[in-house]
């Protein structure tokens, strides 16, 4: 697996290259509908550009992440606009019981949000039922845990090329390549069935391709940069352009449209479970 206890995460390249993903959480923000009384807790917040959003509409939201620099720019963001219902703590989620101690008080949350966050937080299969308890002992009971993440098939192409490049520029097994994907994408059933064993009444669960279009002048360089930034640091230095260019060249076909934009296939799982009254 991807070196798991370094911080990957610059606030700079993830607003370059993936200011997309907090834009396109309409349907997640809706479905958490913020209330003016609700305490959330919003895990894996990055910079916290949708945490300092939903302050607005909740009494407070506390946003945890494990990457220093975005839990920086989100406590700057939160001071430079004034807003002073929003905290903001470094925690590995994947450990939400024993990490996020300090910040969750069990029972104390009316809402648990996440976007584009699960499928990280997830990779490790040996912590991954205790995120979902931790989501469940940090709700009041009736609370909601409501999320966004990448679902079974989420850039397949991205991930596929990934370990082609690995193997060929890099020399790694196939194996040992597809071990440094730092993501877990779950499919509608398993995300039902943890959720359920965690105690979680599972209201919705659903999963949609949505084809995504990549910031321009970044494209897919940028996004593999960005999100691979994790994989390229467990190689050698010296194969780590190599890399990503031999995926590039293999993506370039795939990912580009007639007018030149790049698209790469998103595929969102969504979800609403509730913690029984
Ligand atoms: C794509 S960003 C999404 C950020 C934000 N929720 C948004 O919608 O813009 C994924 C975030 O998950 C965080 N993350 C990854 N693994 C994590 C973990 N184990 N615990 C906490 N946060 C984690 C990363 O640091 C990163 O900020």
């Amino acid at each position: 697996m991807a070196s798991a206890n370094k911080d990957h995460w610059s606030s700079n390249t993830y607003q370059a290259s993936a200011s997309f993903v907090p834009k396109l959480a309409t349907k997640v923000v809706q479905y958490l509908d913020a209330k003016p009384s609700d305490k959330i807790l919003d895990i894996g917040c990055g910079d916290g550009v949708l945490t300092l959003d939903l302050a607005s509409s909740c009494s407070s939201i506390v946003g945890l992440d494990f990457s220093a620099s975005m839990i920086q720019t989100a406590k700057d963001e939160a001071a430079k606009k004034n807003i002073t219902n929003a905290t903001f703590g470094i925690a590995d989620c994947s450990r939400l019981p024993e990490d996020g101690k300090s910040f969750v008080q069990p029972g104390s949350y009316d809402k648990v949000f996440s976007n584009a966050a699960m499928h990280w937080i997830l990779r490790n299969p040996e912590t991954r039922d205790g995120v979902f308890r931790g989501a469940y002992d940090a709700l009041k009971p009736g609370g909601v845990f409501v999320f966004e993440c990448g679902g079974a098939g989420n850039v397949a192409e991205t991930v596929t090329a990934f370990i082609a490049s690995l193997v060929h520029v890099a020399g790694l097994s196939v194996d040992a390549a597809r071990e440094l994907i730092p993501w877990y994408f779950a499919s509608e059933a398993w995300a039902s069935a943890r959720l359920e064993k965690a105690g979680f009444k599972v209201e919705k669960i659903e999963l949609e391709y949505r084809p995504t279009k990549l910031v321009e002048g970044q494209g897919i360089e940028g996004w593999l940069r960005l999100f691979g930034a994790g994989i390229l640091d467990s190689i050698d230095e010296s194969k780590r352009d190599g890399v990503i260019n031999h995926a590039v060249g293999l993506l370039s076909g795939t990912v580009t449209r007639e007018d030149g934009s790049e698209y790469i296939g998103y595929v969102r799982l969504r979800g609403i479970a509730r913690k029984p009254q």
